[in-house]
């Protein structure tokens, strides 16, 4: 068997290699050149995917990448792994799943399985997918070819999370396309989840990602009750957790990240509009989160004010760029909004991530691109005035951060374990 992976990003090539792993031949296929010339050569661009694994997957021939679409008439399957954005109008962005779907079509082979895993609203397979790929290549959905959704459920940086054992739901646009797609992804998966249709599989992906952002959203508003009535959410949260049952923890931070939780949900929210629904829990969620860097702001403020300094001078460095612990993915990270609102304020602002040596170039972040983490020593880190903890990186020495740093805002917790001196760390 040999299939394709289009879109060889964050799920594409962890995906790839899955396969590669279980013995599927593997054309991973990309627009971006400059990836698809780094994997020919065995290498990796995502620092948690270690080169040696695209090295043996190349050199042994199960994995290959290219940038020429027809080269999908020699595979017996396609998985779509594009991304999945919002527009300037925070509303979906689908162009790029529209896309490949038009440079797929023309090559479309009779008994073909096309699975989309790019998070996106129910109907986007039956509806949107199918209709380009029926125009471009004039063959017809669950006949001609088949059509299935599975969501991706990548958790990077987790080294517990492992392709081959995350339960994998699988929504088919026929009973028969679920059979293809069911027997696909068991020879890479162990468990597979099979649902009524595509628009249930959608509708999963959006529900655990809602999931997450409604509960993040309540232990951020829970963190800013709490910390006027001088309780430390963070002691009350790891007290809640040892309930075994009916609780599941989740933790406050300066704002969301990430390509999916800040994003996903609101693919549901526009919708659900064409069917009269409003998504409340959805808004008010996204309302809490965007409103926490603003939140970090003032205990930046309060914490230079206790030190007769205002924000205007100051010079800040927000530690970790990255939207999580331990990754190098800085998109859609609440860092950038922090350095944006303290350079709006005064502020000389930098940034340290071990991660993210230099800011790769990005859609949302055009100006900040070329711009270089500063060092790790003393006489660095000892000359800003404020370390803004903005990502827990478990790689940083927060001993060191301890004993250089003027004054921490922390917004992780990262302090909690590390001896300060008396009005040294701030918790925001
Ligand atoms: N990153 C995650 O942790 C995660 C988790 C679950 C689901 N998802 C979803 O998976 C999808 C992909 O996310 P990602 O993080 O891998 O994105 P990514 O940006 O890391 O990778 C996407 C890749 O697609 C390529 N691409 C774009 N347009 C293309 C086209 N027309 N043809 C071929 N390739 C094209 C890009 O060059 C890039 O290499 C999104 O829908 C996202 O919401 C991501």
């Amino acid at each position: 068997m040999k299939i394709a992976v289009v879109g060889l990003g964050y799920v594409g090539l962890p995906l790839s290699l899955q396969f590669a792993r279980s013995g599927v031949t593997v054309l991973g296929l990309d627009i971006d050149t400059h990836k698809v010339d780094l994997l020919n050569q065995g290498r990796s661009f995502i620092k948690h995917i270690p080169a040696e694994i695209v090295t043996e997957a190349v050199k042994n021939g199960i994995f290959s990448a290219s940038t020429d679409f027809s080269r999908i008439r020699e595979v017996n399957a396609i998985i779509i792994c594009v991304p999945t954005p919002l527009n300037k109008n925070r509303e979906p962005d689908i162009s790029f799943i529209i896309e490949t779907g038009r440079s797929i079509a023309r090559h479309l082979q009779q008994g073909t399985l096309v699975v989309l895993e790019s998070t996106t609203y129910p109907g986007t397979t039956d509806e949107d997918l199918r209709e380009v790929l029926e125009i471009g290549s004039g063959l017809e959905a669950g006949k001609d070819f088949h059509l299935a959704f599975s969501p991706e459920r990548e958790d990077p940086g987790n080294p517990d999370s492992k392709v081959a054992s995350i339960p994998k739901v699988v929504g088919g646009f026929t009973p028969a396309c679920l059979d293809k797609a069911k027997e696909l992804y068991s020879k890479a998966i162990k468990t597979i989840v099979p649902v009524s249709s595509c628009r249930a599989a959608e509708a999963t992906k959006l529900l655990e990602n809602t999931f997450r952002s409604v509960n993040i959203a309540l232990v951020n508003e829970l963190k800013i009750v709490y910390s006027a009535m001088g309780i430390d959410v963070w002691e009350v949260i790891n007290a809640a957790k040892t309930k075994p049952f009916g609780f599941m923890p989740f933790y406050p931070g300066p704002g969301l990240g990430g390509h999916c939780i800040p994003i996903d949900p609101f693919y549901l929210t526009w919708k659900a509009r064409e069917f009269g629904q409003h998504t409340r829990f959805i808004e008010l969620a996204g309302e809490v989160n965007t409103a926490m860097p603003d939140y970090v702001i003032r205990c930046v403020a309060d914490a230079l004010n206790e030190r007769q300094k205002s924000v205007n001078g100051s010079k800040i460095l927000v530690l970790g760029l990255a939207y999580k612990p331990n990754v190098d993915d800085e998109r859609e990270s609440p860092s950038y909004v922090l350095l944006e609102k303290l350079k709006a304020r005064g502020a000389q602002v930098a940034y340290y991530d071990p991660y993210v040596p230099i800011i790769r170039p990005t859609r949302e972040h055009a100006h900040w691109t070329g711009t270089k983490s500063v060092a790790w020593d003393k006489e660095t880190i000892s000359s800003y005035d404020l370390i803004l903890i903005s990502t827990n990186h478990a790689s940083v020495n927060y001993e060191e951060l301890a004993q250089w740093a003027k004054c921490i805002v922390d917004t992780r917790n990262a302090m909690a374990s590390i001896t300060t001196t008396p009005g040294q760390v701030w918790k925001a």
